[in-house]
């Protein structure tokens, strides 16, 4: 029997029949913001000419001042990006790495992130430095020591998530970037999980570059994500698209938004959509988005702790280490391998005989293999108890 839904669960598209705890892979957008998205498209398709003339100018603007209020943000420096992989290779390609120059990146990286780092070290003679972190993590210095001891003298950059993808750590970034800044190295910050899961002051962090997705937990439609760069950082960037602002003559300020802001025809109504998602979302709770942070951390504590029972594991994080999203190691005796090419077969089974969209992450770096579960206000207590059963049941626990 499929679980009860949560009480938020109408404001979503999501297919009844499935128990969906994974929203942090390509978050899920309500059915009044995709509503919004189509009153984008239809007055954009009414005169897509006066629309990319005229109209979409200040919708724009009225975005990134927005976006840029929600993020506490600079919005000189905030653009817009398709996603956070968009984000993080726009910086790195634009770096001018010399041989033997390092970046730094913790082994709880996101892959696509780390290969765009391997890919421009591997170009310049630089090196990638990657930096172990366990899973279990009991405090703050056991992530932050081993990456302030990596940093050496030929240490061009760093990045870092504020939460990690495949274990679910909320980084204590705001420590890091201060800590490594001070070294002087500059700091990518990778916010793919960033707004709407953890609270985020851009002007107090003032990391030199910040990129991160609305699309996931603000809930935008799909494309929609930011780069931030800071003022003394935005000469050197360049899109990774080169367009007609290459050649503007215009002041270097407006020369930047031009070269980033028009990079060929596409559709811009997922970023068009900012605005709305974050008012709609942020309606939804007494409370607003910090109600909603708390509530989602409150309900993934509730299911980790759940797991973590059923599979005869403690808690990875202390509790603070925890944002609306958890990983937890699953039993497991044999070799841990890469995922193969039809999926994990543990995953593929809970979804095919079970009806439960979630993560399970094989992490051979580690030799363990990990479930993430996500909780978004459409979760109910029901659905983790029901993973819960379900995974005692396969492991014969
Ligand atoms: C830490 C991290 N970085 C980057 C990404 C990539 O996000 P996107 O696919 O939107 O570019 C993800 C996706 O889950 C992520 O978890």
């Amino acid at each position: 029997m499929i679980p009860e839904k949560g009480e938020m669960f109408n404001h979503w598209g999501l297919n009844r029949e499935n128990v969906f705890l994974n929203h942090g892979s390509f978050g899920a957008t309500p059915v009044a913001v995709l509503e919004e998205q189509n009153r984008v498209r239809r007055i954009m398709e009414s005169d897509p000419v006066h629309f990319v003339e005229r109209l979409s100018n200040e919708m724009w603007q009225n975005s990134v001042s927005n976006l840029s209020k929600f993020l506490n943000a600079d919005p000189a420096g905030m653009l817009f990006v398709e996603n956070a992989t968009t984000g993080v290779n726009t910086i790195l390609r634009s770096l001018n790495l010399s041989e033997g120059d390092e970046i730094i990146v913790p082994d709880h990286a996101y892959q696509a992130c780390r290969n765009a780092i391997d890919h421009v070290t591997s170009k310049s003679g630089a090196r990638t430095i990657v930096v172990r972190i366990p899973f279990i993590v009991n405090k703050d210095s056991d992530i932050i020591d081993p990456i302030l001891s990596a940093i050496s003298e030929k240490t061009a950059l760093a990045m870092i998530d504020t939460v990690s993808s495949p274990t679910g750590i909320r980084m204590p970034f705001e420590k890091l970037v201060e800590e490594i800044q001070k070294r002087g190295v500059d700091v990518l910050v990778d916010a793919a999980h960033g707004p709407g899961i953890v609270p985020l002051d851009l002007s107090k962090l003032n990391a030199a570059y910040i990129t991160g997705n609305c699309h996931k937990w603000v809930c935008t439609p799909k494309g929609s994500a930011f780069l931030h760069i800071r003022e003394d950082k935005r000469g050197g960037v360049k899109p990774l698209v080169i367009g007609h602002g290459y050649s503007s003559e215009l002041p270097l300020n407006e020369k930047f938004r031009m070269e980033f802001d028009w990079t060929g025809t596409r559709d811009p109504s997922p970023w068009l959509c900012i605005p709305y998602a974050i008012g709609h979302l942020g309606s939804l709770v007494h409370g607003g988005w910090p109600e909603i942070m708390r509530r989602n951390h409150e309900m993934v504590i509730y299911g980790r702790d759940l797991l973590c029972e059923a599979l005869g594991t403690s808690p990875p994080t202390p509790n603070s280490m925890v944002s609306s999203m958890s990983s937890i190691e699953l039993p497991w005796d044999e070799d841990v391998v890469s995922v193969p090419l039809g999926g994990d077969p543990l995953h593929n089974l809970l979804f095919d005989n079970y009806k439960i969209q979630v993560p399970v992450i094989p992490w051979p770096n580690h030799n363990r293999k990990y479930i993430r579960i996500s909780a978004q206000l459409y979760n109910s207590k029901e659905e983790y108890e029901y993973l819960s059963n379900s995974l005692t049941s396969i492991l014969g626990l």
